[in-house]
C-alpha cells in the first residue's frame, strides 16, 4: 500500500512537470509566431471619386495604390518645410491648391533665391500623363517628386540629410509604419507617398465637365462658340489639346507651338524635350500642357512669357514663328494659304477670340482650388 501511494505521488509529480513543460512549450511557439508573422497594420485604400462618364478610367500605378494611410503622409510631406534646405520651402511654395498647385510667377524661386529657369506646372489630373516636366524627363511620379528636394535652385537639400530629419521626427516614423509598414524612411518611399497624394488631385467638375454631363446651361452661347472654334479648323486646338482629362492629345505628347522664330536647333534658349533626346527635331519642343484651370495658373508656356489669356490667344491668332522643329500641324491648309497672301494666322474676329477665351476659361474648376482634402494637414 504504502508503496503504491508513493508510486502514485511519483506519477503525479512527472505529470505536472510535463504538464508545465507542455503549457511552456506552447507560450513560446505562440508567441514566437506571433513575432515571425507580425502583419504591417492595415491600410484602407483611399476612396476615390466617381468620375463622369466622359473621363477614361484612372491609369493607377499598381504598385503604389493610394492609400488613406499613404496620401495623408504624402499630403503633409507635400505641404512641409522639413524638405528643404533651410527649412523655408515646402512643395506647395510652388504649388499652391489654391492656384491650382501653381505660382503666378514666370519663374518661381528657390530657397536661395535664385529663380528657376521654367515656369511651375499644374499639378491635375497626374496619373493620365506618360511624362513629367516640360520637357518630359521623368516617368513617373515618384522618379519626378525625388528631384525638387536636392535641386540647388529648387528646395536644395541632400536626400541623406531629408531623411535623417524625416527619421528623428516626432511624427513621421508612426505615419510612415502606418502607410508602409515599416519604419525605416527611404526617399523612394518619400516619394511614393508624395506620388500618393499627388494622385487624387482629380479636377472633373468645371463648367465643361457639367455641360458634358448632360447640364447644357453650363456653358454659356459665347463658350459653346468657342467650343467650336476650338474643336474644328477654324481653331485648330484640337490636334494638339483634346481628351477630356487634359486637354492634350493621347498621342501627342510634346510639341513645337511656334512661340520663337529661330533658324537652327541648337539656337532655341531653352532646348526643351531635345535636351533630354539628344534630337534635333525635339529641340524647341515641350509638353503639351492641360488646359484645365487656366483661370488659376498665368501666366503662359514653359517661360512664362504670357501674362493672359488674351495674350495667348493673339499668339495663335498671328499664327506661328518659323522654326526647324515647329509642328506641321500649325500649319494648316487655311493659313497656308492665308501665307502666300502675305499673312497668315488664324484670323480670328474679337468675337471669336471672346468666346475661344470663354471657352478655355469653361475648363476651370472653382470646387478644385477650395477642396480642403488638397490642403495642409
Ligand atoms: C522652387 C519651386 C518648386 C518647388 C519647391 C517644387 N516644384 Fe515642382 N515644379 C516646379 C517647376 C519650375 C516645374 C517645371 C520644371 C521643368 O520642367 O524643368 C515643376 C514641375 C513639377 C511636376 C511636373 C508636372 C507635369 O505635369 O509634368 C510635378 C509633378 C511637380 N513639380 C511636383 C513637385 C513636388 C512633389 C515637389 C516637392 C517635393 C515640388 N514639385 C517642388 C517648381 C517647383
Ligand atoms: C502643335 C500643337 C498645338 C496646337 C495646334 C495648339 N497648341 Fe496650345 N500648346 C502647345 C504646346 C506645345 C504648348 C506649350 C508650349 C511651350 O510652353 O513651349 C501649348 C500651350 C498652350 C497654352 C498655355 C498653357 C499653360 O499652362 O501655359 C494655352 C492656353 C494653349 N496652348 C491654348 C491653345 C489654343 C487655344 C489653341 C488653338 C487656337 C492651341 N493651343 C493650339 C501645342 C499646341
Amino acid at each position: 500500500m504504502i508503496k503504491d501511494t508513493q508510486n502514485s505521488s511519483w506519477w503525479s509529480g512527472r505529470v505536472a512537470i510535463l504538464f508545465l513543460i507542455g503549457f511552456f512549450a506552447i507560450v513560446f511557439i505562440v508567441t514566437s509566431c506571433k513575432k515571425e508573422g507580425q502583419k504591417p497594420p492595415e491600410t484602407e485604400r483611399y476612396p476615390l471619386p466617381d468620375l463622369p462618364a466622359h473621363f477614361r478610367a484612372i491609369p493607377l500605378d499598381p504598385t503604389n495604390l493610394p492609400t488613406k494611410q499613404g496620401v495623408a503622409l504624402g499630403r503633409k510631406l507635400f505641404h512641409d518645410k522639413i524638405l528643404s534646405g533651410d527649412f523655408s520651402q515646402s512643395c506647395a511654395s510652388c504649388h499652391n491648391p489654391e492656384l491650382s498647385f501653381n505660382d503666378n510667377k514666370s519663374f518661381s524661386l528657390g530657397i536661395d533665391g535664385i529663380p528657376g529657369r521654367r515656369n511651375a506646372m499644374t499639378l491635375v489630373n497626374l496619373p493620365w500623363y506618360t511624362s513629367f516636366f516640360w520637357d518630359g524627363r521623368a516617368a513617373n511620379l515618384p522618379e519626378q517628386a525625388i528631384e525638387p528636394v536636392p535641386n540647388p535652385i529648387e528646395m536644395h537639400l541632400p536626400w541623406e540629410e531629408a531623411v535623417a530629419r524625416l527619421k528623428g521626427h516626432p511624427e513621421y516614423p508612426d505615419l510612415f509604419y502606418a502607410a508602409f509598414g515599416t519604419k525605416d524612411i527611404t526617399k523612394e518611399l518619400t516619394a511614393k507617398a508624395i506620388a500618393q497624394f499627388e494622385t487624387i488631385l482629380l479636377s472633373f467638375n468645371s463648367p465643361f465637365d457639367r455641360y458634358m454631363s448632360g447640364d447644357s446651361s453650363a456653358l454659356n452661347e459665347s463658350a459653346r462658340r468657342g467650343r467650336q472654334i476650338f474643336l474644328t479648323e477654324r481653331g485648330d486646338c484640337f490636334h494638339c489639346h483634346v481628351t477630356s482629362e487634359l486637354f492634350i492629345h493621347p498621342s501627342r505628347a510634346f510639341g513645337n507651338n511656334g512661340l520663337d522664330e529661330i533658324d537652327f536647333p541648337d539656337d532655341f534658349a531653352d532646348l526643351g524635350r531635345g535636351e533630354v533626346t539628344g534630337l534635333d527635331n525635339d529641340k524647341g519642343k515641350f509638353k503639351i500642357p492641360t488646359l484645365r484651370n487656366l483661370a488659376f495658373t498665368a501666366p503662359y508656356m514653359h517661360d512664362g512669357r504670357f501674362a493672359t489669356l488674351e495674350e495667348v490667344i493673339d499668339f495663335y491668332d498671328q499664327g506661328p514663328k518659323i522654326s526647324p522643329s515647329l509642328d506641321s500641324i500649325m500649319i494648316t491648309e487655311s493659313n497656308r494659304r492665308l501665307i502666300d497672301l502675305g499673312h497668315y494666322g488664324l484670323n480670328l474676329s474679337t468675337q471669336d477670340k471672346q468666346d475661344l477665351k470663354n471657352f478655355l476659361l469653361s475648363l476651370s474648376d472653382t470646387s478644385f482650388v477650395h477642396n480642403p482634402d488638397f490642403r495642409a494637414p
